[in-house]
Protein backbone atom coordinates (compact mmCIF):
# COMPACT_ATOMS: atom_id res chain seq x y z
CA UNK A 1 0.00 0.00 0.00
CA UNK A 2 1.55 3.32 -0.76
CA UNK A 3 2.11 6.25 1.36
CA UNK A 4 2.09 10.14 0.17
CA UNK A 5 3.27 13.00 2.03
CA UNK A 6 1.07 16.28 2.17
CA UNK A 7 1.84 19.16 3.57
CA UNK A 8 -1.53 20.67 5.10
CA UNK A 9 -1.94 23.93 6.29
CA UNK A 10 1.39 24.42 7.00
CA UNK A 11 2.07 20.76 8.64
CA UNK A 12 3.47 17.65 6.74
CA UNK A 13 1.19 14.38 7.09
CA UNK A 14 2.66 10.94 5.98
CA UNK A 15 -0.89 9.31 4.69
CA UNK A 16 -1.28 5.55 4.28
CA UNK A 17 -3.71 5.13 0.93
CA UNK A 18 -6.29 2.48 1.14
CA UNK A 19 -5.84 1.89 -2.52
CA UNK A 20 -4.61 3.94 -5.45
CA UNK A 21 -7.89 5.91 -6.47
CA UNK A 22 -8.48 8.08 -3.39
CA UNK A 23 -9.53 11.38 -3.75
CA UNK A 24 -7.84 14.11 -2.12
CA UNK A 25 -11.31 15.32 -0.73
CA UNK A 26 -11.44 11.95 1.14
CA UNK A 27 -7.96 12.28 2.69
CA UNK A 28 -8.96 15.51 4.21
CA UNK A 29 -12.06 15.05 5.87
CA UNK A 30 -11.87 11.69 6.96
CA UNK A 31 -8.61 10.83 7.77
CA UNK A 32 -7.31 14.88 8.43
CA UNK A 33 -10.58 15.54 10.05
CA UNK A 34 -10.57 18.99 7.97
CA UNK A 35 -14.23 18.83 7.17
CA UNK A 36 -14.40 22.64 5.87
CA UNK A 37 -13.98 21.19 2.27
CA UNK A 38 -17.40 19.98 1.58
CA UNK A 39 -17.93 17.54 -1.11
CA UNK A 40 -21.17 18.58 -3.22
CA UNK A 41 -21.41 16.38 -6.02
CA UNK A 42 -18.39 14.58 -6.45
CA UNK A 43 -17.87 15.08 -9.97
CA UNK A 44 -15.67 18.41 -10.26
CA UNK A 45 -18.91 20.28 -11.68
CA UNK A 46 -19.79 22.50 -8.27
CA UNK A 47 -16.60 23.67 -6.60
CA UNK A 48 -17.80 23.18 -3.12
CA UNK A 49 -14.65 20.73 -2.67
CA UNK A 50 -12.22 23.22 -4.01
CA UNK A 51 -8.93 23.22 -2.02
CA UNK A 52 -5.16 25.24 -3.25
CA UNK A 53 -2.94 22.98 -4.58
CA UNK A 54 0.64 24.44 -4.65
CA UNK A 55 -1.15 27.33 -4.60
CA UNK A 56 -3.68 26.39 -7.44
CA UNK A 57 -7.38 25.98 -6.68
CA UNK A 58 -8.12 22.57 -7.30
CA UNK A 59 -11.66 20.36 -7.08
CA UNK A 60 -10.67 17.69 -4.41
CA UNK A 61 -13.41 15.07 -5.05
CA UNK A 62 -11.78 14.40 -8.35
CA UNK A 63 -8.03 14.46 -7.27
CA UNK A 64 -6.17 11.49 -6.90
CA UNK A 65 -4.85 11.60 -3.93
CA UNK A 66 -1.49 10.25 -5.11
CA UNK A 67 -0.91 12.63 -7.48
CA UNK A 68 -0.91 15.21 -4.73
CA UNK A 69 2.17 13.07 -3.42
CA UNK A 70 4.61 16.43 -2.22
CA UNK A 71 2.41 19.29 -2.94
CA UNK A 72 1.06 21.95 -0.37
CA UNK A 73 -2.14 22.20 0.40
CA UNK A 74 -4.51 25.13 1.65
CA UNK A 75 -7.61 24.62 2.52
CA UNK A 76 -10.08 26.99 4.55
CA UNK A 77 -9.10 26.05 7.88
CA UNK A 78 -6.00 27.53 6.82
CA UNK A 79 -7.08 30.73 6.16
CA UNK A 80 -7.75 32.24 9.65
CA UNK A 81 -4.90 33.30 12.00
CA UNK A 82 -6.17 31.67 14.73
CA UNK A 83 -9.45 33.48 15.98
CA UNK A 84 -8.99 36.29 13.67
CA UNK A 85 -10.52 35.75 10.29
CA UNK A 86 -8.95 36.37 7.31
CA UNK A 87 -10.34 39.54 5.33
CA UNK A 88 -11.83 37.59 2.71
CA UNK A 89 -14.08 35.45 5.49
CA UNK A 90 -15.01 38.82 7.17
CA UNK A 91 -15.62 40.54 3.64
CA UNK A 92 -18.40 37.32 2.87
CA UNK A 93 -19.87 37.89 6.33
CA UNK A 94 -19.78 41.28 5.37
CA UNK A 95 -21.44 41.00 1.93
CA UNK A 96 -24.11 38.95 3.34
CA UNK A 97 -22.70 35.99 0.77
CA UNK A 98 -22.83 33.06 3.71
CA UNK A 99 -26.34 31.22 3.86
CA UNK A 100 -26.05 27.57 4.22
CA UNK A 101 -21.96 27.95 3.75
CA UNK A 102 -21.65 24.72 1.95
CA UNK A 103 -20.28 26.88 -1.36
CA UNK A 104 -18.34 29.00 1.11
CA UNK A 105 -14.99 27.43 1.62
CA UNK A 106 -14.47 26.81 -1.74
CA UNK A 107 -15.40 29.95 -3.17
CA UNK A 108 -13.12 31.58 -0.48
CA UNK A 109 -10.18 29.53 -1.84
CA UNK A 110 -10.29 30.53 -4.80
CA UNK A 111 -11.30 34.29 -4.31
CA UNK A 112 -8.09 34.05 -2.21
CA UNK A 113 -6.21 32.36 -5.34
CA UNK A 114 -6.87 35.08 -8.25
CA UNK A 115 -6.43 38.41 -5.55
CA UNK A 116 -2.94 36.94 -4.88
CA UNK A 117 -2.09 36.49 -8.58
CA UNK A 118 -4.32 39.39 -9.88
CA UNK A 119 -4.40 41.72 -6.38
CA UNK A 120 -6.44 44.63 -9.43
CA UNK A 121 -8.87 41.75 -10.81
CA UNK A 122 -10.99 43.06 -13.05
CA UNK A 123 -15.16 42.62 -12.73
CA UNK A 124 -14.79 40.34 -15.82
CA UNK A 125 -12.16 38.22 -13.91
CA UNK A 126 -14.20 37.64 -11.14
CA UNK A 127 -17.42 37.02 -12.78
CA UNK A 128 -14.92 34.23 -14.67
CA UNK A 129 -14.06 32.98 -11.31
CA UNK A 130 -17.23 32.67 -9.96
CA UNK A 131 -18.19 30.16 -13.51
CA UNK A 132 -16.56 27.47 -11.77
CA UNK A 133 -18.69 27.80 -8.37
CA UNK A 134 -22.11 26.76 -7.91
CA UNK A 135 -23.85 27.84 -4.80
CA UNK A 136 -27.91 27.20 -4.31
CA UNK A 137 -28.43 29.99 -1.80
CA UNK A 138 -27.48 33.37 -2.18
CA UNK A 139 -27.81 33.93 -5.71
CA UNK A 140 -24.62 35.60 -6.93
CA UNK A 141 -25.00 39.08 -6.48
CA UNK A 142 -24.10 38.64 -2.72
CA UNK A 143 -21.36 36.57 -3.91
CA UNK A 144 -20.04 39.03 -6.78
CA UNK A 145 -20.19 42.13 -3.65
CA UNK A 146 -18.05 39.98 -1.47
CA UNK A 147 -15.70 39.09 -4.08
CA UNK A 148 -14.99 43.15 -4.77
CA UNK A 149 -14.80 43.52 -0.90
CA UNK A 150 -12.23 41.08 -0.62
CA UNK A 151 -10.28 42.91 -3.33
CA UNK A 152 -11.00 46.58 -1.57
CA UNK A 153 -9.62 44.69 1.73
CA UNK A 154 -6.72 42.70 0.17
CA UNK A 155 -5.26 45.76 -1.29
CA UNK A 156 -5.52 48.17 1.99
CA UNK A 157 -4.65 45.13 4.30
S1 LIG B 1 -17.81 18.29 -4.87
FE1 LIG B 1 -16.03 18.60 -6.00
S2 LIG B 1 -16.64 19.86 -7.63
FE2 LIG B 1 -18.49 19.38 -6.63
S1 LIG C 1 -24.49 29.54 0.70
FE1 LIG C 1 -25.57 27.67 0.48
S2 LIG C 1 -24.77 26.80 -1.35
FE2 LIG C 1 -23.90 28.78 -1.28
Amino acid sequence: MAAITLKVNGTTHTIELEHDRVRLAEILREQLGLTGTKVGCGVGKCGSCTVLVNGEPVTSCTLLARKADGAEILTIEGMADGAVLHPIQEAFLDAGAVQCGFCTPGLILRTYSLLRAHPTADDGQIVEMLRHHLCRCTGYEAILAAVKLSRERMQSA
